[in-house]
């Protein structure tokens, strides 16, 4: 149902959001959202989970709650923009409204970034824009700063670098290894990231140049 976040033309009616979640990984994030969705907490349906990584843990996360599963390895393609047009044509084959970035470790191109602009978000584990790339825990604990935390965000062509929807810190405790600091981080991320994908699916999201506001219930 809905074409992005809102503009200031004003909302639009809620309704069940249809989301792809990618990942390449364990799927904490994926299994998050796929329970609050099951459960009804959240008032969307997971239609696809995209993966790059065949034998990831997340394909087996996605057949246990029912969700298909498009898996493919970007070697058997030609290039970035080869793959991706056939995940864009997977989204628009089953009208996806959101595209959710979860642990999913690649750039993407304006294949997919264009179309998807406002509709396409990331969780990140730091607070942007400190830390991007792809150990935004392990960076921030050897650079020893005292708090970081998980970042979501519009996604753009850059690395890490699109408009901010929300953040949440996490303190760095004595003794914290790269392990026990993730740990943490994932508690938050499971908490968070259901939370902004019910925001948007309530159409209280508002995109004006890089500035996002989250629009009060
Ligand atoms: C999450 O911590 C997410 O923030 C991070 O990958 C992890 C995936 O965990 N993403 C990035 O680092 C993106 N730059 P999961 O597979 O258990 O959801």
């Amino acid at each position: 149902m809905m074409p992005g976040p809102q503009t200031e033309q004003g909302r639009q009616a809620p309704g069940k959001l249809r989301i792809a979640v990618f990942a390449s990984g364990s799927g904490s994030n994926f299994q998050a959202i796929a329970d609050q969705a099951a459960s009804g907490q959240l008032d969307v349906q997971v239609e696809l989970l995209v993966c790059d990584r065949p034998g990831a843990y997340v394909i087996e996360r996605a057949e246990k709650a029912g969700v298909p599963a498009f898996v493919f390895s970007p070697k058997d393609y030609g290039s970035r923009e080869d793959y991706e047009r056939v995940l864009l044509d997977k989204l628009r084959e089953r009208q996806i409204d959101l595209v959710v970035l979860a642990g999913y470790m690649r750039l993407l191109t304006p294949v997919l970034v264009e179309p998807y602009y406002g509709r396409m978000i990331n969780i990140h584990p730091s607070l942007l824009p400190a830390f991007p790339g792809t150990h935004g825990a392990r960076d921030a604990l050897e650079y020893g700063v005292k708090v970081t935390g998980v970042t979501v965000h519009f996604v753009d062509l850059g690395m890490d670098t699109g408009p901010i929807i929300a953040q949440e810190p996490v303190p760095i405790q004595e003794g914290d290894t790269e392990d026990t600091l993730i740990e943490r981080i994932h508690q938050v991320e499971r908490e968070l990231y259901p939370r902004v994908i019910g925001w948007m699916q309530q159409g209280r999201v508002q995109l004006k140049d890089r500035k996002v506001a989250v629009l009060a219930e």
